[in-house]
């Protein structure tokens, strides 16, 4: 098992399936046939996997608009507490159809706050996509449209997953399991 920062980190997805998924979800998503769609990913913790999802939507025949919203959930801790905007999209997302991108859809706050925002604002459509399901948490009455992979209920990092700002760079998904 890898060892970063001095923790051993166990590997729950690797680069090698994350990016299979990717090519498959793009295909999925291009089924659904969307017109001029905007993507807005939701930052930190989404920015590389909207990263690579967009290039793999760009492989299945997919041209996108790209849009970033910084939400908060957390504060510093593991906790989910009430979603609030750090920052802003900056186009119009009136009569648009988007796709809402986030890591990991837990209690569902984070994406139930978003699509809801977005509604209000206008948009003609809001899918929402999700790298890691995480279903034992939920506590908002939402699902994704479209999932990379269904996860245990554990805390995840990497892939641009966090812990107390720690291991987004790591290129697989996995959990801290321990002191190496
Ligand atoms: P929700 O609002 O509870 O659905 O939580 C979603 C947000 O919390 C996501 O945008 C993630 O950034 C963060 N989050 C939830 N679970 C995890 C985890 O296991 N690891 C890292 N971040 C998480
Ligand atoms: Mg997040």
């Amino acid at each position: 098992m890898p060892i970063v920062r001095g923790k051993t980190i166990e590997i729950l997805f690797t680069q090698e399936e994350i990016a299979r998924r990717n090519s498959e979800l793009a295909k999925e998503i291009a089924s659904s046939e969307p017109d001029n769609p905007l993507v807005i990913a939701i930052l930190k913790g989404s920015f590389v996997f909207a990263a690579d999802l967009i290039r793999a939507m760009h492989g299945a025949g997919i041209s996108p608009e790209v849009e970033f919203i910084s939400i908060s959930s957390y504060g510093a801790g593991t906790e989910a507490g009430k979603p609030t905007i750090l920052r802003d999209v900056e186009t119009d997302v009136k009569d648009r159809n988007l796709y809402i991108i986030d890591d990991i859809l837990e209690s569902g706050g984070t994406l139930a706050f978003t699509k809801n925002l977005m509604e209000t604002r206008g948009a003609k459509s809001v899918s929402l996509i999700a790298m890691l399901d995480k279903p034992t948490k939920r506590k908002a009455d939402i699902n994704a449209d479209f999932v990379g992979f269904e996860c245990p209920d554990k805390f995840m990092v990497g892939y641009g997953m966090d812990v107390g700002h720690a291991f987004r760079e790591l290129p697989y998904i996995g959990e801290v399991v321990g002191d190496a």
